[in-house]
């Protein structure tokens, strides 16, 4: 290592290590409280990792489904003072169920061995370097280059795990770079490359466009310079460009002063805007397009217009991040948009794709920067705190005719994120499967059920009943055994 970079690298360590003393030093001053909605009910976190066989299935698993649905999410193994534990925070939980042949083989839910998470639980460290302030990562999994991969965002590396959800390492997925990543990378389907807006906890002048190639090497990186530390959960890729949300939630000390343990509050103040960037350019090809403040967790998808225009449609929170340190769920308008950013006139069209209030939006993945027609996500009910949660209901949007369909589990039943699988061989877009874990507001154990996407409201054609309870979490993911490189059955 070169002097410089060895430098570099010593005081980012310090640094790090000095707010994470001064972090604990300040929160220890914290009066203590049970309270805290995101650690009771169907947030509580699991005491132990589970496996089980022998699963009840209602109704017939498509044989052709060889995979597992994977599912992660916080679920923290300790906690000092639930009075300032956030949601966003907890170790890393995944929870996995396989199907093949038709038949549910097991369900097995597995912490994501973080250093943390391994000294807690008295394991030996996994290979690589821990990274960043914060080493829980529990956001997203996804299989790109033949591998199991955790994500989260904010600077921790990835972590790969294999078919059995054994953690293996930490890295950038094949490469050395000491570079932050996200929870949520875009793949593109023609190429495999992945796409992905990155940023440190630590670093607020800049955040990273990496561009990894299907092997896993990188490919093309840039430097964005920005100010006061955005958080960026998601981007949006088309064709030919990577869409940058620059918006209103920010590194805030006042927050960390309050005892956050993620120190983002909303900032109404500073200038939200979209950055526009070719693939392979530079900054001076960065555009960018100012828009009215706002936040964006999850887009759907983007694609290029022949005009040049750009089209991203994406879920919007008229604010987040505003007053609680524990969790993302108060009071907020949240709406699905389409953006049209005019590249002639540098302006932004917006119209509102559906008022319901929903997150986690889905896409048939193969249609990642192309023209789509269909959105699959879930509906928030009116709730505006956690401690109020009800049953929501799985959203179908058709753009092309406007129309959207619903379908309830019952008012017992909050459903998590649901995924599309497309059948092998479809020709239409709408041509396969959803499938998202349930969650019982009674505390009963959780389901999985897959439904035919053309036919959704007719209810699932199977249910497969868990002998546990999964707390709710983040993303889910089919995770296809027949892509990995590593064999598990
Ligand atoms: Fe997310």
């Amino acid at each position: 290592m070169q002097w410089p970079k060895l430098l570099n690298s010593i005081l980012k360590n310090t640094l790090s290590k000095s707010i994470q003393y001064g972090t604990e030093v300040l929160h220890q001053r914290i009066p203590y409280s049970h309270d805290n909605p995101y650690l009771e009910g169907i947030f509580a976190p699991q005491r132990q990792e589970h496996f089980f066989t022998d699963l009840r299935v209602e109704g017939q698993i498509p044989a052709e489904l060889d995979g597992a649905l994977m599912r992660i999410g916080p679920n923290p193994i300790t906690v000092k003072n639930p009075r300032n534990y956030h949601w966003f925070t907890g170790d890393g939980m995944l929870h996995a169920l396989r199907l093949k042949g038709g038949k549910a083989h097991w369900y097995k839910s597995s912490y994501i061995g973080s250093a943390s998470v391994q000294k807690k639980l008295h394991r030996p460290q996994i290979p690589g370097k821990s990274r960043g302030v914060a080493d829980a990562v529990n956001t997203n999994v996804i299989n790109f280059a033949g591998k199991i991969w955790a994500l989260v965002e904010a600077g921790a590396y990835p972590v790969e795990l294999n078919a059995a959800l054994e953690s293996k390492r930490h890295h950038l997925f094949e490469n050395g770079q000491d570079l932050p990543f996200t929870a949520h990378p875009h793949i593109d389907p023609e190429t495999g490359d992945i796409h992905a807006v990155c940023y440190d906890a630590l670093t607020q002048n800049k955040v990273f466009y990496l561009q990894i190639d299907s092997e896993g090497k990188l490919k093309h990186q840039v430097e964005i310079p920005v100010k006061h530390g955005p958080m960026i959960h998601d981007c949006a890729i088309t064709k030919s460009q990577v869409l940058i949300l620059d918006l209103n939630v920010n590194f805030s000390v006042r927050s960390l002063l309050k005892g956050s343990m993620l120190p983002y509050q909303w900032n109404p103040k500073r200038q939200a805007r979209i950055g526009v960037l070719p693939f392979g350019g530079k900054v001076a090809d960065l555009r960018w397009y100012e828009i009215d403040p706002c936040f964006i967790f999850h887009t759907v998808n983007a694609y290029d217009l022949n005009t040049g225009d750009v089209v991203m449609d994406a879920v919007i929170h008229s604010k987040a991040l505003v007053n609680s340190i524990q969790g993302p769920i108060e009071a907020q308008d949240i709406r699905l948009e389409r953006f049209i950013f005019e590249q002639g006139t540098g302006k932004v069209n917006r119209t509102v794709l559906s008022g319901i209030k929903q997150e986690f939006p889905r896409i048939n993945d193969a249609y990642t920067g192309r023209p789509y027609r269909y959105v699959y996500s879930i509906s928030f009910g009116e709730f505006d705190d956690p401690v109020h949660i009800s049953s929501n209901r799985l959203l179908s949007h058709d753009l092309e005719t406007g129309n959207s369909e619903s379908y309830s589990f019952g008012a017992n039943w909050v459903a998590g994120e649901v995924i599309f699988i497309s059948r092998e061989g479809s020709q239409a877009e709408n041509e396969g499967w959803l499938m998202s874990y349930i969650h019982a507001l009674d505390g009963s154990p959780s389901r999985v059920v897959i439904l035919d996407a053309q036919h959704m409201t007719e209810g699932p054609i199977a249910t497969i009943y868990l002998p546990v309870r999964v707390p709710v979490g983040f993303h889910c993911n089919w995770i296809d055994y027949r892509e990995l490189r590593t064999h598990y059955s």
